[in-house]
């Protein structure tokens, strides 16, 4: 399988696992990947996935998921880094995923605010007409968050809501989690073997 270069943006939602899932197995399969975390993104998931300590976010994965993570290459960028290469269009990646997404930053993709590393690569994302899934996560969602979702899936966003099914039998939360990081994958154009395809009964 071709290597692929996916921005992964980790937003202060609730669901930090669903992230975390994600850059195992993009990383597992040999995948590059350029991470941004906001503020609000590293403390959600700090309070709700108690990460090992590790000089750099792929050893931390690697005390988490076993040595195989390494078989990718990650590659961390500060929120305000706006001169890091993937706030340009001129570098090409193979699509962006924000994951979880919170209605903050789904707020500011909508429109087009780019003052952020997150928000910019999304709108460079858009504009260079790649593939941007965004997976949200709130409850209840008022009218503003509707009408920002219908703003972004317009502009070409997939709308992947962090909405894990349950015919696939989950035992546990890693398998919730896979469920939603698949359909990213499958989206990204990449082959998913994390939950099997629905069979008749
Ligand atoms: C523990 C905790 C859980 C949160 N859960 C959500 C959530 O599920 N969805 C959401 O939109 N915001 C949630 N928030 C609020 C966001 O973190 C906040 O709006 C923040 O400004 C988002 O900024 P960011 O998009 O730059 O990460 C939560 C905040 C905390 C502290």
């Amino acid at each position: 399988m071709d290597a692929k270069h996916v921005v992964v943006a980790v937003t202060g939602a609730s669901g930090g696992l669903y992230a975390l899932r994600l850059l195992r197995s993009l990383l597992m399969n040999g995948h590059c990947v350029s991470l941004v975390l906001s503020k609000f993104g590293t403390l959600v998931l700090q309070e709700e996935v108690a990460l090992p300590d590790g000089a750099t976010f792929l050893d931390r994965l690697a005390v988490l998921y076993g040595e195989e993570v390494r078989h990718g290459r990650l590659d961390e960028y500060k929120m305000g880094d706006l001169t890091a290469p993937i706030a340009s269009g001129s570098v090409r990646t193979d699509g962006m995923v924000v994951i979880p997404c919170s209605m903050k930053t789904l707020s500011a993709i909508a429109h087009g605010a780019s003052t952020s590393l997150i928000e910019r690569a999304a709108d460079v994302t858009l504009k260079e007409a790649r593939p941007l899934i965004l997976v949200p996560r709130e409850t209840p969602l008022n009218r503003i968050h509707l009408k920002n979702m219908l703003t972004v899936a317009k502009a070409g966003a997939h709308i992947v809501p962090a909405m894990p099914a349950f015919y696939q039998k989950p035992r546990t939360f890693d398998d919730l989690a896979d469920f939603i990081a698949g359909r990213v994958l499958s989206l990204l154009g990449m082959e998913q073997r994390l939950y099997p395809p629905w069979k008749t009964p």
